[in-house]
């Protein structure tokens, strides 16, 4: 099996290019089953989730050619099935994105339930609730969710009780084909979700207000297919851009918008690194101590979950003791635990993690919780005291293309290395 292996102490500097957005690419992906023939995705990551979500269409009949490693040319004319079964969900949560996509075109679905993951069960029930309001009819069987719509998609109002990416996303892509418009209210506001509206609009949808709390979705009878680049991965520039707080820089990140990460560099900047804006590209570095800075994690544009463990890393080496409270999953503080191995002090009550400064790390043998905890272990190797091996980085590979070769190309010294399982 493959670890990632870390000698900590030495800097990094120089440049890196993010890929395009996870956490659009795979709603893209599904969102051509909207329209029939061949559509073009570039920019799109090299990573096993978007692997996992090719299996996913091409188990429902469409085809998947890859042009360059980061353009898909995908054809869903031949798509003629609608169930996306459990081992490709259970993979991947996001799989669940097919299912407003299936009902859109053909007013059915079969999509497993998703499992649990480790940093919460994850449930769909907004995604049910807000899809039964456009007039779907769920039926669960044998584990799986069986959808219908009896009397048609019926635009409607839908108020989502918390801003979610899945069920905005979920419901935007049923009701750009339902009689009506749809409001939906409470809407996620993620760049994510204003990616998706822009290439549904492309594909000939009207699409009003993404980005807004409120977004207004006119039906039409029918989508064509386009070629669309995806947005670049403010996660991706987010984790390197703490990498290079910690170990000083300066480092450019390139390829994203530096406003998808807003409250993240002025929380970035309080703890005391230096960030110079530029044209889809920030300079990173950092001269003095770092600054302990309260973080609370809440959906765009609030602090984003997905940067809560690289964030609490670079706490963990602040002069003073800070709070970390996470407000969109219930057990995404994984990370805290292993830290802790390499020295770290984060006292965990319920939503809320006291962060106390330690004077640094020390290599030690961890394990990935999660793709983020993942990446903020190896953030924490390169500037960990001795060699630090990171285990289970199949987490990190799902997220992040060639981590290790990005990393190097900074001057870290990082490598994979096959090593025999443990136990
Ligand atoms: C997306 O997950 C992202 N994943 C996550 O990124 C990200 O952390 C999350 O949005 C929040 O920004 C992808 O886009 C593939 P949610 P999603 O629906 O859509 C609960 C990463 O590291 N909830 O906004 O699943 C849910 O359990 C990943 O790249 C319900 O209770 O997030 C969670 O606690 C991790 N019922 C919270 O809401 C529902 O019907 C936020 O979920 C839906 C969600």
């Amino acid at each position: 099996m493959e670890v990632i292996r870390i000698e900590g102490g030495h800097p990094i500097t120089g440049e890196v290019t993010v890929e395009g957005a996870k956490n659009s690419a795979l709603k893209l992906m599904a969102a051509t089953i909207l329209a029939p023939g061949v559509t073009t995705l570039t920019n799109v990551p090299n990573i096993s989730d978007v692997h996992v979500m090719g299996k996913v269409l091409k188990k429902l009949g469409a085809t998947i050619k890859v042009a360059d490693e980061h353009t898909l040319v995908i054809d869903t004319s031949q798509v003629d099935r609608w169930e996306t079964p459990y081992n490709l969900v259970a993979q991947m949560r996001a799989s669940t994105a097919v299912l407003g996509p299936l009902i859109g075109r053909f007013g059915k679905a079969t999509v497993a339930m998703p499992g649990g993951c480790n940093i919460g069960d994850r449930k769909i029930d907004m995604h049910i609730l807000g899809l039964e309001a456009l007039g779907v009819r769920f039926d669960m069987e044998h584990g799986d969710i069986c959808a219908t719509v009896p009397d048609g998609l019926i635009g409607t109002s839908v108020t989502l009780e918390f801003a979610s990416v899945g069920a905005t996303e979920n419901l935007m892509m049923a009701a750009v084909r339902a009689n009506g418009t749809t409001t939906i209210d409470n809407a996620a506001r993620e760049p994510e979700i204003v990616d998706l509206a822009n290439m549904l609009n492309e594909m000939g949808a009207k699409v009003h207000g993404a980005g807004t709390p409120v977004i207004n979705i006119e039906g039409v009878s029918e989508l064509h297919p386009v070629t669309h680049e995806v947005v670049g991965d403010r996660i991706e520039a987010g984790t390197f851009i703490a990498m290079a707080g910690i170990c000083g820089g300066p480092v450019t990140v390139k390829g994203f918008e530096p406003d998808h990460l807003g409250l993240v560099l002025k929380k970035y900047e309080m703890m005391g690194l230096t960030i110079e804006r530029g044209n889809r590209q920030v300079t990173v570095s950092r001269t003095q101590p770092l600054r302990p800075v309260d973080i609370q994690t809440l959906p765009f544009p609030g602090f984003p979950t997905d940067m809560q463990a690289q964030t609490m890393c670079a706490l963990s080496l602040a002069e003073g003791s800070c709070i970390v409270t996470e407000n969109v999953f219930e057990n995404r503080f994984m990370f805290a635990s292993e830290l802790s191995r390499m020295g770290g002090h984060v006292v965990i009550e319920g939503h809320h993690a006291i962060v106390h400064g330690v004077d640094g790390f020390s290599g030690a043998t961890v394990k990935a919780p999660d793709l983020r905890g993942g990446a903020a272990l190896v953030m924490a190797g390169l500037v960990a005291d001795g060699v630090t091996t990171v285990y289970d980085i199949g987490h990190i590979d799902r997220g992040y293309e060639r981590f290790v070769e990005k990393l190097q190309g900074l001057g870290a010294h990082v490598e994979r290395v096959d090593v025999p399982k443990i136990g």
